[in-house]
């Protein structure tokens, strides 16, 4: 697209299994839409093993490291990959604190989850972060680098 590199940056969302049973996909795209956000990529998938072994390889040694792949291959994930000004850190602010009981109201886990290993959405924490989880999640081709346009010319 011809937007400025400021307006391309790009983030990994990921909703989790247990906010995919909730059926809360519809609800956590329309935050992203409705903030301004352009949805670039889009996918429903069983998380392999692979990926979550990569995705999480930093946590490898953290106690609750087999509870949190169990509960990723528990279901289906949706991942997403979305574009926009500052896009990286606002989806952080939208996402709420990691540990739900601290995530603020508003915020999608402080709405929807009661618990730091149900908290139902992921959300990359860096500009570097982002770019190898996207990486790791989707191949080049499933990205769509699409323009905005208005279609007004409808109406006249
Ligand atoms: S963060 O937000 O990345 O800074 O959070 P961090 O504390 O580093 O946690 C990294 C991921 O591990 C998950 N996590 C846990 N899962 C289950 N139980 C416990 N106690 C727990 N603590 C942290 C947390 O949800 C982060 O996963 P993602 O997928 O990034 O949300």
């Amino acid at each position: 697209s011809s937007a400025a590199p400021e307006f391309r940056e790009r983030t990994l969302i990921a909703v989790k299994p247990d906010g995919v049973q909730r059926r809360l996909v519809g609800e956590i795209i329309g935050r992203f839409e409705r903030r301004g956000f352009k949805l670039v990529g889009i996918k429903i998938l069983q998380a392999s093993e692979g990926i979550l072994a990569n995705h999480y390889h930093d946590l490898q040694r953290k106690p609750f490291y087999p509870a949190l792949i169990r509960y990723m291959a528990s279901g289906p994930v949706v991942a997403m990959v979305w574009e926009g000004h500052n896009v990286v850190k606002s989806s952080r602010l939208m996402v709420g604190e990691t540990d739900s009981s601290q995530a603020k109201p508003g915020t999608v886990r402080g709405d929807f989850s009661i618990h730091i290993s149900r908290n139902i959405i992921h959300a990359s924490d860096s500009v570097e972060v982002a770019e190898k989880e996207i990486g790791l999640w989707f191949h080049g081709a499933e990205l769509i680098d699409w323009e905005t346009k208005d279609h007004t010319d409808l109406y006249n």
